[in-house]
């Protein structure tokens, strides 16, 4: 039986506590000069360290330009990423980055744009871990690129990268060494996968791969689209979370469940039962800072309002001075 407040040494680094920050967008904050980071950003993240969470997976990053060093990852972008690092280890929190090679059509793709994206997958890992990140997670869920080349169902391609698994995967395999090899020994290598890509028994395959990979920390959400599993009438949590916690009795590597986990309750349930080794809390922190320190305290928390119910309508996707659990300046 694991508890909230364990902690959990990933590649010699060790995580205080099993709650942790999943990577989320700002959509309305301003980045210094235009660009994606700036001071509001390593303030919004600071607090979220201080507030007690023992693992912040800072929101989907651009690789593109990385190799380059333009776009998000000009040195002068680099500075608020050293800043959001060094602020979150501050507080006792490790600090992962969210790597994401956007929205593409996989199909469209010719051999030579997959081959620049893995680079680019490469170099903005070097990079990451270069700002002061203890890691990285790559981001094959939610539809999104990488998402499309696991899902048989998307991926119509007829040469190495589509039909068979080992195909379906061979964007990762082939570069999963070089990852390595930038990021060195002692940095967590994660993924971010849907539980149903493209049902729960396909996912679990891909995740006994990722695990074979030398993948080292398993972050389950969506596919191409939201879970219809049926799940256990008495299993406290949502359907994305029973199928991560169903990916986890297949696989050795620690996995985070995520999705529509707002209490403490929900939270114990998961690791007092051994369904996943860490609790993803979103909204939850958005809403409350200081979610994990009450929590963990077992102090009330500032509640989400879940709004949009399971649409997930929440209004740091257009106007964070709006969220009703708090008031924003
Ligand atoms: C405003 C907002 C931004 C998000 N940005 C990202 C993102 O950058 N990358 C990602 O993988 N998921 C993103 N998500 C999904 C969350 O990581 C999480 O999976 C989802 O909110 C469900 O967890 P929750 O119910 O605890 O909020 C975002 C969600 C919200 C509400
Ligand atoms: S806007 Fe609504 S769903 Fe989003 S964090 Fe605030 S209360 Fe929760």
């Amino acid at each position: 039986m694991s508890h909230l407040s364990d902690e959990i040494v990933i590649r010699g680094r060790k995580i205080k506590n099993r709650i942790v920050m999943p990577p989320m967008m700002c959509f309305s904050f301003k980045g210094d000069n235009g660009g994606m980071y700036g001071e509001q950003y390593v303030e919004h993240y600071a607090k979220r360290a201080k507030g007690g969470t023992g693992l912040i997976i800072v929101q989907a990053t651009p690789v593109a330009g990385a190799a380059k060093q333009s776009g998000v990852w000009s040195d002068e972008q680099m500075n608020p990423l050293k800043k959001i690092a060094k602020r979150c280890h501050d507080y006792g929190s490790i600090v992962m980055m969210q790597l994401s090679c956007g929205d593409v059509d996989i199909n469209e793709l010719s051999v030579e744009q997959i081959r620049q994206m893995q680079s680019d997958c490469i170099a903005a890992a070097a990079r990451a871990v270069q700002a002061g990140f203890d890691g990285l997670e790559y981001h094959f869920a939610h539809g999104y690129t990488l998402c499309r080349f696991l899902d048989p169902t998307f991926n119509k391609r007829n040469d190495n990268y589509g039909g068979s698994l080992e195909n379906r995967v061979r964007f990762l395999t082939e570069i999963i060494s070089q990852i390595r090899d930038a990021v060195g020994e002692d940095s967590i290598v994660s993924v971010r996968m849907g539980g149903n890509i493209p049902d729960l028994a396909g996912a679990i395959d891909i995740a006994k791969v990722f695990e074979e990979l030398g993948i080292d920390l398993l972050h389950v959400s969506f596919g191409m689209k939201e879970p219809e599993n049926d799940i256990p009438a008495d299993f406290k949590c949502s359907t994305i979370v029973f199928n991560g916690s169903e990916i986890k009795r297949h696989v050795t590597i620690p996995v985070i469940a995520v999705s529509e986990i707002f209490t403490a309750e929900q939270a114990s349930f998961l690791l007092e039962n051994d369904y996943v080794d860490f609790a993803a809390v979103g909204r939850g922190i958005y809403a409350d800072e200081n979610w994990a320190n009450k929590v963990l305290a077992k102090e009330p928390i500032q509640q989400c309002h879940n709004c949009g119910g399971s649409s997930r309508k929440c209004l740091w996707f257009t106007d964070h001075t709006k969220c009703p659990a708090k008031k924003i300046s």
